[in-house]
C-alpha cells in the first residue's frame, strides 16, 4: 500500500470505539515483540489509550483505506503524558506554552496487518505540522520500546529512558524522545531571547557585531 491509499483526517467522537479497537489489536500484536503479555494487558486495562480530549482538541487524526480505519494519532497542546505532574486548571490539564513547552505526540498505532506502509510516518507528520502551525517549536513524546523505531527514522532523539507505573506492581519500559520543529533562523533568534539570562552571560572579546 502506498501513502496514495489511505487518507487521514480528523477523528470524530463516533469514531472512538473503533480506534480503541484498532489500537487494542495493535499493541496486542505489535507490543508482543518487546513486552509481555501481562505488561500488554496492565496497560490496556489501566491507561485507556485513546484520550478522548485529543478529539475534542481536533488534534487526533486516523488513516482510512478502503473504508476502514488503518491507523490513528495525534498530538496534543495540553501538559500531559511526558511530564510526571501535569499542570491543571480546573480539572483539565492546563494548555502549553508553545514559547517554552514542547507540544506532545500522542497515542500513534497503525494496524499490524499495514505496516511499514508509511500510515505512523504521515500521522506523526500532520501532527508535526499542526504543532509547528500553532506555535510550537519542540515536540516530545513518551514512546513504547516498539514505537521509537518510527520516531527514530523522523529525526527524535532519545531524552530518557523511563518505566511507566501499571497496577498490579508490573511497570512498563519507555523512551521519552524529542525533536526540535522547523527550525528556521527567526525560530531560533526567538529562543535565544526567550533563553537569555544575563546572568548566564559569557564575556568574550569582539571586534564587531
Ligand atoms: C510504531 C508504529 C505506529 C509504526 O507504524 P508504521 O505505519 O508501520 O510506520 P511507517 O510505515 O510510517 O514507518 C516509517 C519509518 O519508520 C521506521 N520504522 C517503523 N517501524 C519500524 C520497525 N518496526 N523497525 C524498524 N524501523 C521502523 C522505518 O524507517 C520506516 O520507514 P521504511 O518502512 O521506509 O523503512 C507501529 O509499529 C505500531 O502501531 N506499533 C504499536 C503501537 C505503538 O507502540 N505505538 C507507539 C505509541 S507511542
Amino acid at each position: 500500500m502506498s501513502s496514495s491509499e489511505f487518507t487521514l483526517r480528523l477523528a470524530r467522537m463516533r469514531d472512538a470505539h473503533s480506534i480503541r479497537s484498532l489500537q487494542q489489536a495493535s499493541f496486542y500484536k505489535i507490543g508482543s515483540e518487546v513486552y509481555t503479555h501481562e505488561q500488554i494487558e496492565a496497560c490496556i486495562r489501566h491507561l485507556d489509550t485513546l484520550d478522548t480530549r485529543l478529539i475534542k482538541d481536533q488534534t487526533y487524526y486516523v488513516a482510512e483505506a478502503g473504508g476502514e480505519l488503518v491507523g490513528c494519532g495525534g498530538w496534543s497542546f495540553r501538559d500531559l503524558a511526558v511530564r510526571a505532574r501535569p499542570r491543571r486548571t480546573n480539572g483539565t490539564p492546563s494548555r502549553l506554552d508553545p514559547y517554552s513547552d514542547a507540544a506532545v505526540i500522542r497515542a500513534v498505532y497503525t494496524h499490524p496487518e499495514r505496516l511499514r506502509c508509511g500510515i505512523g510516518r504521515a500521522l506523526v507528520t500532520r501532527s508535526e505540522k499542526a504543532a509547528i502551525e500553532a506555535g510550537f517549536r519542540i515536540i516530545s513524546l513518551a514512546a513504547t520500546l516498539c514505537g521509537a523505531p518510527l520516531y527514530g527514522a523522523l529525526g527524535y532523539r532519545v531524552t530518557k529512558c523511563f518505566n511507566v507505573i501499571l497496577r498490579d506492581g508490573l511497570h512498563l519500559p519507555a523512551i521519552e524522545m524529542q525533536k526540535e520543529l522547523g527550525a528556521t533562523p527567526f525560530a531560533i533568534a526567538q529562543e535565544a531571547r526567550a533563553r537569555w539570562e544575563p546572568r548566564e552571560r559569557e564575556s568574550v572579546p569582539m571586534d564587531g557585531l
